[in-house]
Formats: C-alpha cells, structure tokens, sequence
C-alpha cells in the first residue's frame, strides 16, 4: 500500500472522491473515452433551471446575432461543470477552447488563447479562482471590451498594445466562488450554482450511462448506485464502472442485479450512504477517542495521522453536509446520525 503524501493523492485513491482521475477521463477503453458526457441539453439530466436560463440565453444572444454573455460555473467538483461549458458551445454551433488556470503562467499564455478565438467562441477557463492577479487584470478588459492590452518592452521605452479580440464567451468554471475577486465575479453577466443531484436525477444518469456502455442493469441497481454516489454524476459513473468489473469477473452475471451491485459495493467499502472506510474511521475516531467531540482539528489531524488541511478540505464537506459532524467554535462533533450510522449507542450527546 502507498502511503498518499498529500490530500491530493489521497483524494485521488478514494472511489467516492468527486475530483477527476484519469480514468473519468481516459476510461477503460478508447471507445468508452469521455462518452458518458452528455452533448446537447436534452441528454443532461438534471439542474433544471441552469438548463433551461441557459437555453434560453443562448437562443437569445444567436438571434441577435451576438456572443452570449459570459458564464460563470460554481459548485463542488464532478457535477457537470465543464460538460455544460462544452454544451454551451455545441448549442451555439462554436468552438470551445479549454484552458486550467494554473496552466496559464504568464500574461502571454492568455493572450495565446485570446488571439486564438473565432467570434462567439467559448473560452472555458476551469478552477478560474486558481487565476494569477495580473492575469486576471487582463481578463477585465478582455471580458468588458473584447480588447487586450499588452504592454512591449521595459523601462521608458516600454509601451502599450491594445488588441482587437472577436467577440466571445467566457464560461469560468469554480468550486469556490468565495475565492473568487469581486471584479471578476462581477463581469460575468450569467452565475450559476450547481447543485448536488437528487437520487432520482442520479439514477437516470446510471441507466443513461449503462446503456451507453452496454451494460444490462436492474432499476434497483441502478437506484443503489444511485444513492451511494453522494449527490455527484461523476462517482455514480465511476461506482457503475467498478460494479460491471465485479458482474463480470466475480459475479459472472451479465445482467447487474441488486444482490450484485450491493456485494461489489460491500468489496469497494462505500456503504450505504456512500461513505468509505476512511470517512467512517474519522466519525469512528471523533467518537471513540473524544467521547463524540468537540474536538479541535489539529488533536484530530494527530490522531488519525493526517493533515488539518487534509481533513478539512477533503473529508468535512461531505461530513458535514450529510448531517453526521458539525463544526463548532470548540471544535468537531459527532451528531445522533453518526452514532446510528456505526451502530454506536448514544450516550451523552454533547449537542
Ligand atoms: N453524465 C454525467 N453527468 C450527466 C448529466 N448531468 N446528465 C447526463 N449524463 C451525465
């Protein structure tokens, strides 16, 4: 076993981690290769009123002939933010251009991708609060005007280029809309927040995604899927992919049947709320050791052996959403629901 350095790494070994690895992206086969992204409106299930604003605007600005307003994305990772940028650009019949934002370094590399565009192109720029200040900068003018101002040499012979760029769209993609600079929020003209996915929209996804990979799968299945994949598309895609693997080599089923996708979950260790071993050993450890809390983060990150950051950034969120700890200004408490989640007996509640 490899001991994860990091909260990245770490994030990445888990199957419940709703943040890409390569194989969401590369999958299994080069046929299956990013097929589960849906390419038009009517194949996205879910997020209804994101879907249809943006339909809308986008039927808008084409009959005006303009490009559509700039778009902003934000929501946890793995909801579908990127494959409605590349939705956006598909309706509007443009290309889309991709850029990460730690991958623009310098000035030069956005004005590369700037100079690049055709009008109404879609410039998706994913992670956009991870934008260098002065990069950021030559954003405002390009988003408000659609010109890019560069400045040429040094000193007093230094001077300025203003650029004529086409008009395009940029959609920005975040997970933390909190890190993002006032200004720049305020340019875009169309903010969107994604939210998790209700288990009826997840359990179409899973059908949707199983016929796309030919596989046969029971609705009870599919629903069980469904709910283990805490809200997000992308682990519910991922759970499928494993619980094939399982009907196929173990199983040796051709049909995944309840009894089937609840024993390859078992091997995988995501539970019926769709916690893994590492989730239930941080509630476990709150309550064992810390009598249900409060205990403050850094006893915590001692005693599990990770890092405050790592827990907080990787772990909590989920926690804390699905009810089972809270955050106090004392420090970390398990609720009613983690007890009855570990079969635990309730003793002295401290909240
Ligand atoms: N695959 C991943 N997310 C999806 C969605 N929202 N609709 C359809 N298929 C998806």
């Amino acid at each position: 076993m490899s001991s994860p350095e990091n909260s990245q790494d770490l994030e990445f070994e888990r199957i419940i981690s709703p943040r890409e690895n390569s194989e969401d992206v590369t999958a299994l086969s080069p046929k299956e290769s990013n097929s589960l992204r849906p390419l038009k409106f009517g194949d996205y299930i879910g997020q209804g009123r994101v879907k249809e604003s943006l339909s809308l605007f986008i039927k808008a600005a084409a009959g005006r002939d303009e490009a559509l307003d700039h778009v902003l994305l934000a929501g946890p990772p793995g909801l579908g933010k990127t494959t409605l940028a590349g939705i956006i650009a598909q309706e509007l019949g443009t290309q889309i251009h991709t850029v990460a934002a730690p991958n623009i370094e310098k000035k030069g590399d956005l004005a590369a991708v700037l100079t690049n565009l055709q009008p109404r192109d879609v410039l998706f720029i994913d992670e956009i609060h991870r934008l260098q200040k002065s990069i950021e900068e030559v954003l405002y003018s390009a988003m408000e005007d659609y010109k890019l101002d560069l400045i040429i040499g040094q000193g007093p012979a230094a001077r300025t280029l203003r650029i004529d760029l086409p008009p395009f769209t940029l959609v920005g993609a975040t997970t933390r809309t909190g890190l993002l600079s006032t200004p720049l929020r305020d340019r875009f003209g169309v903010q969107f927040r994604l939210e998790l996915y209700p288990t009826s929209d997840l359990e179409q996804i899973v059908h949707r995604s199983a016929s796309l990979l030919k596989i046969a799968i029971a609705d009870e299945a599919a629903v069980e899927i469904a709910k283990r994949s805490r809200g997000t598309p992308r682990i519910a895609n991922r759970l499928l992919k494993r619980v094939r693997d399982y009907a196929q080599v173990i199983a040796k089923v051709p049909l995944i049947t309840l009894p089937t996708a609840r024993a390859a979950l078992k091997l995988l260790e995501v539970d019926d709320r769709g916690l893994d071993s590492m989730d239930r050993r941080f509630l476990r450890t709150i309550i064992e050791k810390f009598d249900g809390g409060p205990v403050g983060i850094e006893t915590l990150s001692a005693a599990l052996g990770e890092e405050a950051e790592t827990l907080e950034d990787v772990y909590e969120p989920f926690l804390i959403q699905e009810g089972l700890i809270q955050r106090t200004p004392r420090g970390r408490v398990a609720t009613r629901q983690s007890y009855e989640h570990l079969d635990i007996p309730v003793v002295n509640l401290p909240i």
